[in-house]
């Protein structure tokens, strides 16, 4: 089981900070390792070519290991999930009449790029509705039905997240990506709010692609995000054409000598400056806290704070998804009927608990840095007489 990790972090005392949904804190050694990263750039004689190369590569093989990927060169560096998933819609084959599946209420940037998609090219977007609340029990398991049925052999792409960003709905991406191979049917996973909290194999759910922002529950910096592609993938065209990603791009003496062959896998897909000196040793060590911490720990620690609190905020009339749906570590809490939203959030200003109001949903999201302490001040302030 982990312990508490506040004291690897800079937060002040008097906040209790549970929004990592929103972004994580920086702890000591990812910020340690963006100081160290400007201090290079004073000396950039000491900066040699195959710096370029190193760091990149040490970054895809941590990420491999936390999503169970054998060919780390199967892992692309990239600037953000829009960029990713604008990877996967340029190399989708699309066939007239086919249709995209997405889920209500689905973070921008895995809808825009949908949208785009099947306006262009005359595809249905399907947009599965989330169930009614109902009672406190079957809501996640109705909308896991419905995403199900909405996949037919029309389906040409099923863009999901693998936990719902505004009130932690889990979806079954086993499940679901199985019914979409039937299909014949890409799958692509924004992992953003899940990756770094729970455990997610790629072997297991076999992605066509997986797309995670690094500065949430992966712990790195802005700016940053990583990519699986699948064999799917293999061959398709880059959104840029950037040199690094050449064959032979470390001979720096012969880059003129122009080659139209790619580096292995999924580099292709890398971003241009790919190898930004302070932020990839930023999110190399932010992965190996992940790693070292492990996601199934911090999963079951994030899942212990959560539970605390959901019987008194139930019993409060505040609306959650059933423990079995909801993530561990992301909490999405309907207020009760007639609670006024500006004064239930100047209590939480007051009390100095940061969590996100998203869509229709308080955005509750702990890590390791939290304690009993921090749940207690929330409930103090959602508790409202
Ligand atoms: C589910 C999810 N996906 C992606 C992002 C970030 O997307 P982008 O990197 O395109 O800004 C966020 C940010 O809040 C998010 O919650």
């Amino acid at each position: 089981m982990a312990t508490c990790q506040r004291t690897r972090f800079l937060l002040p005392d008097e906040v209790h900070y549970l929004n990592c949904a929103y972004m994580a804190p920086l702890a000591d050694t990812v910020r340690a390792a963006g100081i160290a990263g400007i201090d290079r750039r004073t000396a950039p004689h000491l900066i040699t070519p195959a710096d370029f190369f190193e760091e990149s590569d040490r970054v895809r093989v941590l990420f491999s290991r936390l999503v169970n990927v054998s060919d780390s060169n199967r892992i692309a560096l990239l600037p953000s999930v829009s960029y990713g998933l604008a990877i996967v819609a340029r190399n989708l084959p699309v066939t007239q009449g086919g249709n995209v599946v997405i889920v209500e209420e689905q973070f921008p940037s895995n809808v825009y790029a949908w949208r785009r998609l099947c306006a262009e090219e005359q595809l249905e977007l399907r947009t599965v509705a989330a169930p009614d609340e109902g009672a406190n029990s079957g809501r996640g398991a109705a909308w896991n039905t419905r995403v199900l049925a909405a996949i037919d052999r029309h389906t040409t792409l099923v863009a999901l997240p693998h936990v719902h960003w505004t009130d932690g709905t889990r979806f079954d991406l086993a499940r679901i990506a199985e019914r979409a191979r039937e299909c014949r049917a890409w799958v692509a996973v924004d992992g953003t709010q899940s990756v770094g909290a729970v455990p997610f194999d790629v072997r297991e759910i076999q992605p066509d692609a997986l797309v995670c922002a690094g500065y949430k529950w992966l712990l790195g910096p802005y700016s940053t995000a990583l990519a699986y592609f699948g064999p799917a993938l293999d061959g398709g065209r880059p959104l840029e054409e950037n040199w690094i990603t050449r064959r032979d791009s470390g001979q720096f003496a012969e880059l003129v000598h122009y080659r139209d062959e790619y580096q292995p896998a999924s580099i292709r897909y890398d971003v241009g400056e790919r190898s930004n000196f302070t932020l990839l040793p930023m999110l190399a060590a932010a992965l190996k806290l992940v790693l070292e911490w492990t996601a199934p720990a911090i999963s079951a620690y994030c899942r212990n704070l959560t539970d605390q609190v959901a019987p008194a905020l139930t019993e409060r009339g505040y609306w959650m998804e059933s423990a079995h749906w909801r993530a561990p570590h992301l909490l999405g809490l309907h207020l009760p009927a007639g609670l006024d939203r500006d004064r239930l959030e100047e209590r939480l200003r007051r009390r100095q608990v940061s969590v996100s109001m998203r869509g229709n949903a308080i955005r509750v999201a702990p890590h390791l840095y939290n304690d009993r302490d921090d749940m207690d001040a929330l409930v103090d302030a959602l508790v409202v007489d």
